[in-house]
């Protein structure tokens, strides 16, 4: 194996890494509200120990990574490990996906470390239902966050928007607009059985109301005549379109749909140092021990290539879940 191409001929350049399970909100889907048993500090890898992750892969053709969580801000040691991964030179591009609510301080200095663009979470425009799905951020906050990254052009700009029967799939046409005068980049995504999938409580939709698949989003949005759009830089699994005259794209993206996993071209790392060769796959292969008493990466990553599998499987567990929740695994 030269570069990494798994058994489905897929080429791997793509690695985003999860650098915390620890989150600063608790959004209903993702997790619940008291939040999880975080991962032990001393199970997370350092900042060292990351970097000899990704220089690894970076020998075997890996160019982009994406820093996720959790909430990657809350890292303490976020502008450097961006700084450090920027540095590799055949890293070609450093991006991350966050909540947005530390952004606003840390947009310029993390442009300088040489971090090209961010993702942020935005499920609604209402202040109150922002607090209520996210159990406590502040929308403000995300403006703010929003409007310190374009000044540091941190751009294009992408937001990710999860929708949820009776949330907020009212407001698709609302979130839409936005990409008419902003360059944005908003992706509708659909609600994967992920992780914590019972109950939310406090009067929200039950597991089997709540999922909207990408067809039904597009059909509510046809009044916009919106047409096939070139894809954005680093688009991934997101089918694209605009709004006729809009400056920004609106996408959908559908895990469950039949083409995420054909163009699929990343691994995952979780917090803890295991290699997922899949979002829904419960394989993980561990590199902690490996990378900690200084052994060669190579046979791990070649494994978690070659396991890759051909299609995940989430659509047999609906409306039930995964052991790991997204922030967990590393969305
Ligand atoms: N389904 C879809 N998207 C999810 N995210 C977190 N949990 C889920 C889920 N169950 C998204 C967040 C964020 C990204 C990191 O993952 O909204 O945009
Ligand atoms: Fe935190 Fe993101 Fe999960 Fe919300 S979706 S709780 S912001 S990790």
């Amino acid at each position: 194996m030269k570069d990494f191409i798994d058994p489905f001929g897929r080429s791997i350049t793509y690695l985003r890494i999860s650098l915390t399970d620890r989150c600063n909100l608790r959004c209903v889907y993702c997790m619940p509200k008291e939040g999880l048993q975080w991962q032990p500090r001393a199970e997370q890898l350092s900042v060292d120990e990351i970097l000899r992750v990704v220089e690894t892969a970076s020998r075997w053709g890996v160019k982009r990574v994406r820093l996720t969580g959790g909430e990657p801000l809350v890292h303490p040691h976020i502008v450097e490990i961006a700084h450090r991964i920027a540095d590799i030179p055949s890293i070609e591009e450093v991006s991350l996906t966050t909540n947005a609510m530390l952004l606003e301080r840390l947009a310029q200095p993390l442009a300088d470390s040489g971090l090209k663009r961010v993702n942020i979470s935005l499920d609604t425009l209402d202040r109150e239902k922002f607090i209520r799905i996210t159990r406590g951020g502040d929308i403000d906050r995300v403006w703010r966050g929003i409007a310190a990254a374009e000044r540091a052009h941190l751009a294009p700009i992408k937001l990710n928007t999860v929708i949820v029967r009776g949330l907020n799939d009212d407001e698709l046409p609302t979130l839409a607009r936005l990409t008419i005068k902003n360059d944005w980049h908003i992706r509708f995504i659909e609600l994967m059985p992920i992780g914590n999938s019972q109950d939310w409580g406090d009067g929200f939709p039950t597991p089997s109301e709540r999922y909207v698949s990408t067809q039904e989003m597009h059909a509510q949005l046809s009044a916009f005549d919106m047409q096939p759009a070139q894809t954005v830089i680093g688009n991934g699994p997101s089918r694209t379109f605009r709004i006729p005259g809009a400056s920004g794209t609106v996408g959908f993206i559908s895990p469950l749909g039949e083409h995420f996993c054909e163009t699929c071209n990343r691994l995952r790392l979780t917090a803890d140092g295991k290699l997922r060769p899949c979002l829904d796959n419960s394989n993980e292969i561990s590199l902690r021990e490996a990378v900690r008493s200084g052994q060669s990466l190579d046979d791990y990553y070649r494994q978690a290539v070659l396991s890759k599998p051909q299609h995940h499987k989430m659509l047999a567990y609906m409306p039930a879940c995964s052991q790991r929740s997204m922030s967990q695994i590393g969305g």
